[in-house]
């Protein structure tokens, strides 16, 4: 196994709350499920499939098993709090690069998790040989731009008129990046690759 993913279950090391970060695994789709129905349909907007629809979970937890999808999950007790996943698609012609979601309960914003939840899906894409990640989110969610800014992604392309919620609305999506690969090299240039 790669040793990163045995590094779980783990602490989210929060002051505020007790929060455990464990591998998502077959099993978990009622707690994703029940996460999912708490969250406004806006918050949805950026992933690619709706995560509401039972099928689009089944198809999560197969992507997990095939290893093109890496995700964790945030339990708060038996309570599913947050998920994140990091997405690649090797047989495509962008095999090095990866795009990373991260999704939090309301209640958990702005206590730490978001960043902890970015740090840990970066270390994974480190130790799955990614070179670059990619997020992406619609253009008014000024709050997560400011927090993936914060850790160094960059805007790298706006895609007007992209995603259609339940109402028809459309919404822009922006997509930030990070070149991973050069953050690699810094840590090694410093020592650091093993304290990460
Ligand atoms: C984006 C998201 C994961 C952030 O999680 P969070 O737990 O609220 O973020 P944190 O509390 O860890 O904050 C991380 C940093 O961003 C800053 N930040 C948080 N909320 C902010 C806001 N509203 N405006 C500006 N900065 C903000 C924090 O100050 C912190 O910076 P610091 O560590 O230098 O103090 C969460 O808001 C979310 O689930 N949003 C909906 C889904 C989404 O849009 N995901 C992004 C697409 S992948």
């Amino acid at each position: 196994m790669n040793d990163r993913l045995s590094r779980y279950p783990r602490s989210a090391g929060l002051d505020e709350a007790d929060v455990q970060l464990r591998l998502m695994q077959a099993g978990d789709e009622p707690g994703v499920a029940a996460f999912a129905a708490e969250l406004p349909t806006h918050d949805l907007l950026f992933l690619r499939r709706d995560i509401t629809v039972p099928k689009v979970l089944s198809a999560w937890i197969e992507e997990l098993q095939a290893g093109t999808i890496t995700s964790l999950v945030a339990m708060q007790g038996d309570e599913v709090v947050g998920c994140t996943a990091v997405v690649v698609d090797p047989r495509s012609w962008s095999p090095h690069v990866g795009e990373l979601r991260v999704l939090l309960a309301r209640s958990m914003r702005e206590k730490g998790l978001g960043r902890v939840l970015i740090q840990e899906s970066f270390a994974l894409a480190l130790s799955l040989g990614l070179e670059k990640l990619t997020a992406q989110m619609t253009a008014d969610q000024q709050a997560a731009i400011a927090v993936f800014e914060g850790m160094g992604f960059r805007a790298e392309a706006l895609l007007r008129d992209h995603v259609r919620d339940r109402q028809n609305v459309k919404h822009d999506i922006v997509i930030l990046s990070h070149d991973v690969a050069d953050f690699q090299a810094k840590l090694e240039q410093y020592g650091l690759n093993d304290a990460f």
